[in-house]
């Protein structure tokens, strides 16, 4: 091992990385039934990206309208564009409820109806009867500041069962024995240049997306894909990357989020013309059709010519009719956010948006368990023994081909959760904690050492614009064979360029040079899995909307040939290789008519 690194062991039961909803609420889980848990953690956990969470948080709990669980897995199917796998599906919306509850009882203030109980708001794709409408009332919420009420209440509730928190710590990389068992992980704290292995019987990743690949994003600059990049380094596979959501309403220029609750609460978008344009792409749920479909129809507007502003490049959304108080009581949030970014009065004038990356449907694959499978023609089920993974770094699969909104924030708390229940049964008590295999500790600071003594002539920032911008201009919205295989020509080139990185800082304390730096080497695994699968996949389905494949009997979407998982492992030297694995359709019960979810044509 190179000189002078030095590892300061630690031995849990369980170590968590990420403190954002899934992280928490998984640590949460953890110590509650008395496990030894650490949360590992790259920034202060009320610090993590679920604080930017503004709309709420879905759960069938039929406060304002009439609901049930059936009805929030079909709009799940549906908005998945039936990529989902069943099992998951089912998982989440039965469980969502008893979710919430358990959230209002660790102490988050949810804003209350006229009764007194959990007010909820209509959300894109979240549909009455079967997708029949009218709308559902079923995403929670805390006014537009969901994220960072759950943030605090989930954080509060670790401290008091004594989970341990190492804050500031960057995580390296993942300790993998000889039988591809995980044992810990490699960390570096930022805050005093140590290194560290956390040593543990369960690892579980909650390291968020990735939504730093795209040159404007919603995500914190902190959303740079870690777990996915360590998981592809010990050559594991990635699933459904090519599925990145755009939000209809970042705010132009800034790509600073105007949730979707705003539209929800009765805000509409309008072209050049003044025109409600949602109404004629989807008669029956408008403004709140699923996202994927909104972003698609502001996307044509524009490219029509009827954008609103001087270049007639973005879109308008409106709020300014709506009652003042409401405004104030239920969207204070962006009320600030459309006067700091944009510039504007929301009670007076139209807020200026435009679709955002904003969510990444792919990531690790798990079961409903957060288990980590590593599937292989034999055993599309095998587990990777000793790791977990829950939130948007993981991919169940729930969300399928386009995340409904609303349906993160449950996920975290739902998958967060069972992971918990199921390390608590599987997690030996007794058993040593494993001792970590010396050689692959070796090989991971070997590698941080050459990165931290990188001394090309081209600069973490410049290669990380690169990136961004090929993902933004080829791997978009709309996409075709040529933008993909442009955009997979100009990742493979960025992969190679990055044998000639300059990192300045050489110091271990508080070097943001290194750490961009680290943060670029996993964005990278990201990005290259995201275009080679999306240029691979030869249909239209949910976020993955290809021009050159848009007619037929599904819009594009070819349900014999592609209703299929995508599987992406990525070698050192940038070899992407894909397989498939099949979409689960085996539901968890008898409790819905399988019918009912049967693929059809997916309109709105
Ligand atoms: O629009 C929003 O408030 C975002 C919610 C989500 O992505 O689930």
């Amino acid at each position: 091992m190179p000189d002078p690194y030095k590892f300061t062991d630690h031995y849990h039961d369980v170590i968590v990385v990420g403190a954002g909803g899934a992280g928490l609420r998984a640590t949460l889980g953890m110590a509650e039934q008395g496990l030894k848990t650490a949360c590992v953690t790259k920034v202060f956990p009320t610090r993590s990206h679920t604080v930017a969470a503004q709309g709420g948080i879905a759960a069938s709990l039929q406060n304002m309208t009439p609901d049930c669980w059936q009805w929030h897995m079909y709009d799940t199917v549906k908005g998945s564009d039936w990529l989902g796998d069943n099992d998951a599906m089912e998982y989440l919306v039965r469980e969502a409820p008893a979710a919430v509850y358990e959230l209002e009882h660790y102490g988050v203030p949810f804003s209350r109806n006229e009764e007194g109980k959990i007010y909820q708001r209509p959300f894109g794709g979240h549909m009455q009867n079967y997708g029949e409408g009218p709308p559902v009332q079923r995403t929670c919420a805390v006014a537009d500041r969901t994220g960072h009420a759950i943030l605090h209440s989930l954080y509060g509730q670790s401290l008091r069962h004594n989970a341990e928190f190492y804050i500031e710590y960057f995580a390296v990389d993942l300790i993998m024995d000889d039988d591809g068992r995980c044992t810990g992980i490699v960390a570096w704290n930022l805050d005093d240049g140590t290194i560290h292995r956390f040593n543990a019987k369960m690892v579980v990743l909650a390291t968020g997306g990735y939504g730093r690949t795209y040159f404007s994003a919603t995500s914190a600059h902190t959303c740079t894909g870690d777990g996915n990049g360590m998981v592809a380094r010990a050559g594991l596979p990635l699933q459904d990357m090519e599925f990145v959501q755009f939000h209809p309403t970042g705010v132009y220029g800034a790509g600073v989020l105007i949730t979707e609750g705003a539209r929800g609460e009765g805000g509409y978008l309008t072209n050049s013309e003044g025109e409600r344009f949602m109404e004629r792409y989807a008669p029956s749920a408008k403004d709140l059709a699923s996202r994927d479909v909104v972003s698609r129809c502001m996307t044509l507007e524009i490219r029509e010519g009827r954008g609103v502003g001087p270049k007639k490049d973005h879109i308008h959304l409106h709020l300014n009719h709506l009652d003042p108080k409401v405004l104030a009581e239920r969207l204070p949030g962006i009320s600030e956010s459309a006067k700091i970014f944009a510039g504007v009065d929301l009670t007076r004038e139209p807020i200026p948006v435009i679709p955002t990356a904003h969510y990444n449907m792919g990531g690790i694959p798990t079961n409903y368990w957060g288990e980590v499978v590593n599937p292989s023609k034999s055993d599309p089920n095998r587990l990777v023994e000793g790791l977990m993974a829950v939130g948007e770094c993981a991919c169940a699969s729930v969300h399928g081909a386009n995340r409904l909104g609303s349906n993160s924030l449950i996920d975290l708390v739902v998958f967060g959760r069972a992971a918990a229940i199921r390390a608590g049964k599987t997690i030996d008590r007794e058993s040593p904690v494993p001792t970590p295999n010396e050689k692959a500790c070796e090989k991971i600071i070997t590698h941080f050492d050459k990165i931290r003594n990188s001394n090309g002539n081209t600069s973490t920032a410049k290669l990380r614009d690169k990136m961004q911008r090929a993902m933004q201009e080829d791997a978009a919205v709309f996409r075709d064979q040529k933008s993909l295989e442009e955009g997979c020509k100009r990742i493979d080139g960025i992969w190679e360029e990055m044998n000639d990185l300059k990192v300045s800082d050489r110091s271990m304390i508080w070097n943001s040079d290194l750490v961009e730096t680290l943060e670029l080497e996993n964005l990278m695994a990201c990005a290259i899995t995201t275009v080679h699968g999306a240029a691979a996949r030869k249909e239209s389905r949910g976020a993955h909307a290809r021009e050159d494949y848009a007619g037929g009997k599904f819009s594009g979407r070819d349900d014999e040939n592609w209703r299929k998982h995508t599987l992406a492992r990525v070698d050192e030297n940038g070899k992407v290789n894909l397989s498939y694995t099949p979409v689960r359709t085996q539901l968890l019960s008898d409790g819905i008519d399988e019918k009912l979810i049967a693929p059809k044509a997916r309109v709105y």
